[in-house]
């Protein structure tokens, strides 16, 4: 095939008569080509997207140059910082002869830039706005998820959550749940259970040992106030350029179902905020996860089918999620068909399994007359991909093996120093970082259950006095003959009543 016609065939695909951006240059039999440029249009990113391939052949890389795309055409970005390795958004990049070469064979001058970008953070142990909902915010369906219960476990969460609605109990943080789960194991219990049905003991202490393991693992921090306004993640700086909210878990990494329920708790925030817009001519918020194996692995099957139907209708909102993750066959092929946009980077084909993951995952691209798809995937260079996209009219673009630009900003992390200077920028931290600690269901509940208590503690010391000095009427009921006669008296007495009440009948 001839280099023209392949840069007339790349020139045809990725013409588009809205915004778009360069990302690189299309490759032929190894060499890039003049002419082959490759564009990503803007109002098809709420299609969502799938970056993928082996490590280190260039995902985060990926992640971040489009990213720097996005925002200097004034679109907020969300990313997941899993590894920690994109703080380095925020300030600009640094050339060396690669990166020059690099920039001279696609036709993108290398201009080093840094982007504004806002950290975020769900634990108090990290630099970071603090991203944190209420437990009345997150709901009982998905507080049952990351604590790990059972139906019936839940049921009886739901039932709580229930009871402190209906008694205008907030449920801010872990706090409040817990005191929640003391006045229903005692003082409360017999009232809740009148009201709402019975209360299994058991129940109740397993939900109470998850708690503490959810604790353990730091997962409280992100309950309580102030709770994030997810408007905030869709903000343009004063020159117009979207901000790009890195959201650092790098604690989640261990923790995958931790990691999934936030992720589901904060779709659904955002599909549920977020006004109904159609198709836009720039989406309003694109979303990166990185490391996305981690959501899908240990996800349950009622998990992944809200992830894939909350991704299926989040699209009208305009925003795009895209999915970075090793090997194409960890989303799940419900998710995988819903994604428009695909980056494949090298895979390797050490064992069976790869080769067939190589060819399935061949199959799922577009046909070209001038690429062997599954022995390219092998080959594409680090810093370059398959690519396909949709065009305007929903149809999937050429697959096009690309030289991707370089990122602009570091392609490191910032130092500490460089954090805390962000941090002192930050527009967001003194409203998110400050301490708030509101009238709640703990205190309210407190205040009953110590009121039980002394209640409980004036009738024992009333009966203590009593006991020290026994009435007569004690020293006559202590005799053992007097006692079975009176409980023969009392059983009697039990049974004509039970008679009046039940038809009478006399015995
Ligand atoms: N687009 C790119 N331009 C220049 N260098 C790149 C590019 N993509 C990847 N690299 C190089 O490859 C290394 C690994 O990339 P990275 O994105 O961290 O891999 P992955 O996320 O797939 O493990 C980077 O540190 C960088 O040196
Ligand atoms: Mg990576």
């Amino acid at each position: 095939m001839s280099r023209e016609k392949f840069a007339i065939h790349v020139r045809d695909g990725y013409s588009f008569k809205g915004p778009s951006v360069k990302i690189g240059r299309g490759k032929l039999e190894g060499e890039v080509v003049e002419g082959a440029d490759v564009y990503l249009p803007l109002k098809m990113l709420n299609r969502h997207g799938l970056i993928a391939g082996a490590t280190g052949t260039g995902k985060t890389k990926t992640l971040q140059l489009i990213s720097e795309y996005l925002s200097s055409e004034g679109i907020p970005v969300l990313v997941m910082d899993i590894k920690g390795d994109l703080s380095g958004i925020a300030v600009p990049g640094s050339t060396n002869d690669k990166i020059k070469e690099r920039s001279d064979l696609i036709g993108i001058p290398f201009e080093p830039s840094g982007f504004p970008v806002e950290l975020l953070t769900l634990s108090p142990s990290q630099q970071g706005v603090r991203l944190r909902a209420t437990v009345t915010e997150f709901g009982p369906i998905l507080f049952s998820k990351i604590l790990g219960l059972n139906d019936t476990q839940s049921g009886l969460v739901s039932m709580l959550f229930k009871y402190s609605d209906d008694h205008d109990m907030p449920l801010l943080d872990i706090k409040d749940f817990k005191s929640l789960l003391q006045f229903a194991s005692e003082a409360g219990k017999a009232d809740i259970e009148k009201e709402y049905g019975k209360i299994s003991t058991v129940s109740l202490s397993t939900i109470q040992r998850k708690i503490i393991e959810l604790e353990q693992q730091g997962g409280d921090a992100f309950f309580g106030e102030v709770s994030f306004d997810v408007a905030d993640l869709m903000r343009t700086d004063s020159e117009g350029q979207g901000v790009i909210s890195v959201l650092r878990v790098m604690d989640l990494q261990d923790k995958p179902k931790m990691f999934s329920t936030f992720m589901l708790q904060l779709l659904a925030e955002l599909y549920g905020t977020c006004p109904e817009v159609g198709d836009l001519d720039k989406p309003k918020l694109v979303m990166f996860i990185d490391e996305a194996h981690l959501i899908f692995s240990e996800a349950s099957k009622a998990l992944l089918q809200q992830i894939e139907t909350t991704i299926k209708l989040i699209r009208s909102k305009g925003i795009g999620i895209f999915f970075c993750t090793q090997n194409p066959m960890d989303v799940p092929a419900s998710i995988l068909g819903q994604l428009g946009m695909k980056v494949q980077h090298a895979l390797r084909a050490f064992t069976a399994a790869d080769r067939k993951v190589i060819k399935q995952t061949a199959e799922n691209y577009p046909l070209s007359d001038f690429y062997k798809t599954d022995e390219l995937l092998t080959q594409v260079g680090v810093g370059e991909a398959l690519f396909t996209c949709l065009n305007e009219k929903g149809i999937p673009t050429p697959l096009v093996h690309v030289m991707l630009s370089a990122p602009r900003s570091r392609m490191d992390v910032l130092t500490d120093g460089e954090v805390l200077d962000l941090m002192k920028r930050s527009q967001l931290a003194g409203r998110y970082n400050a301490e708030v600690d509101n009238r709640s269901a703990h205190e309210m509940l407190q205040e009953r259950i110590n009121n039980a208590k002394k209640e409980t503690e004036k009738v024992v010391e009333q009966k203590k006095k009593a006991k020290e000095e026994p009435t007569i009427i004690e020293q006559v009921l202590d005799n053992s003959v007097v006692k079975s006669s009176l409980r023969t008296a009392a059983t009697m007495l039990t049974r004509s009543l039970l008679g009046t009440l039940f038809g009478g009948r006399k015995r």
